[in-house]
């Protein structure tokens, strides 16, 4: 017997997506509903171990799941949800409380970042927040995680919380015959992001494209309609050469190598594929053909985008639809788990 081979990833709510998320995450998680069962979830109660006005993450929420929707994930072939209904998250995030140990969460550095001087202040929800990210995947039994290379540190604390809880009660699920040879949660494999997929500021090659950059300049949202889109790759920083014939060519160039790189991602094509076709060109050749492939593929998502917005009710039956479903699994789960720890119902 094996696991089933089931994909699961999560997008937090926290507002304007941007071209990063689409092309390093989103995009990814298309292809995928071929050849796996998928689970993809809007991750609110992550989203709250930082402060989130209640309206601003209703519509952020709204926000990635119409992201979902408008790239491509089709809610009957996949399961789209949102963290919040499935309440055995909660459940199963608090018995991994008890089995990761306060040294493994205080090694992350994601924690370590986010919390920066400031780490008496923040949430005990901020610590604990990969113990959730591992209840998330493991209550599906998750094989499988596609996911950015800066979560590549929470994967494997998720692989350990899993090793540890089928060692911890490894008596017990032997005795209740709960194992797939003697493991009841899978070792889930991580489908890493490769850089190329890292999109960078399109004001600063060595800053990574993110929402919290003050200028809107940098980031190409995924609700930008075709002339913002234009606009800002045409007024992108750039240096003053000439694109070069060899990727090698791009290194100390981080603005040349990102736009040559986005633009390999939106046609999947490799970066020397476009550099055959626009080596030794300038930027008055490469930045209008960039800017048009750019409107080609995101503005009719961005469309879609905006209007699955303008009618909310339809999402949030989307999003209660897909929670149903997760919930048939996810309480299986969470009935084997409650057993196997030795809780009475
Ligand atoms: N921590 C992830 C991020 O910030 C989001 C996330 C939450 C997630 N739960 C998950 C990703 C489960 C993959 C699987 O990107």
């Amino acid at each position: 017997m094996t696991f089933t081979q089931r994909v699961f990833s999560g997008i937090q709510p926290s507002g304007d997506l941007h071209l990063g998320n689409y092309l390093g995450a989103i995009r990814r998680f298309v292809p995928l509903q071929d050849t796996h069962e998928t689970i993809y979830c809007v991750v609110d109660m992550h989203a709250i171990t930082v402060w989130q006005e209640p309206n601003a993450l209703r519509r952020a929420t709204r926000e990635v799941a119409a992201a979902f929707i408008a790239a491509g994930i089709d809610p009957k072939r996949s399961i789209i949800f949102n963290q919040s209904q499935v309440v055995q998250h909660a459940e199963l995030a608090w018995v991994f409380n008890c089995i990761a140990r306060m040294g493994w969460m205080a090694r992350m550095t994601q924690f370590k970042d986010k919390a920066g001087k400031n780490s008496e202040n923040v949430s005990l929800g901020l610590f604990a927040y990969p113990s959730l990210m591992a209840a998330d995947i493991l209550l599906y039994k998750g094989t499988h995680v596609p996911v950015g290379d800066d979560q590549k540190q929470h994967l494997e604390l998720t692989r350990d919380i899993a090793a540890k809880f089928n060692n911890d009660y490894a008596a017990a699920i032997a005795e209740q015959g709960l194992g797939v040879d003697g493991e009841f949660f899978p070792i889930t494999e991580p489908l890493i992001a490769g850089p190329a997929t890292r999109i960078m500021s399109l004001r600063d090659g060595t800053k990574k494209m993110s929402k919290s950059d003050p200028s809107e300049q940098s980031r190409i949202s995924l609700l930008d309609d075709a002339d913002a889109i234009a606009k800002k790759i045409r007024k992108a920083t750039t240096d003053p050469a000439e694109l070069p014939l060899m990727v090698d060519g791009l290194k100390d160039r981080p603005e040349a190598d990102n736009l040559v790189g986005i633009y390999a991602a939106l046609s999947d094509k490799t970066k020397p594929e476009v550099l055959a076709e626009f080596g030794g060109q300038g930027w008055g050749r490469f930045k209008p053909a960039l800017a048009d492939l750019a409107v080609s593929v995101l503005a009719p998502m961005s469309e879609q985008m905006r209007r699955l917005l303008d009618d909310p009710e339809t999402i949030d039956a989307v999003l209660r639809d897909g929670a149903a479903r997760a919930s048939v699994i996810a309480e299986q789960t969470m009935a084997e788990v409650r057993s196997i720890i030795g809780f009475i119902r």
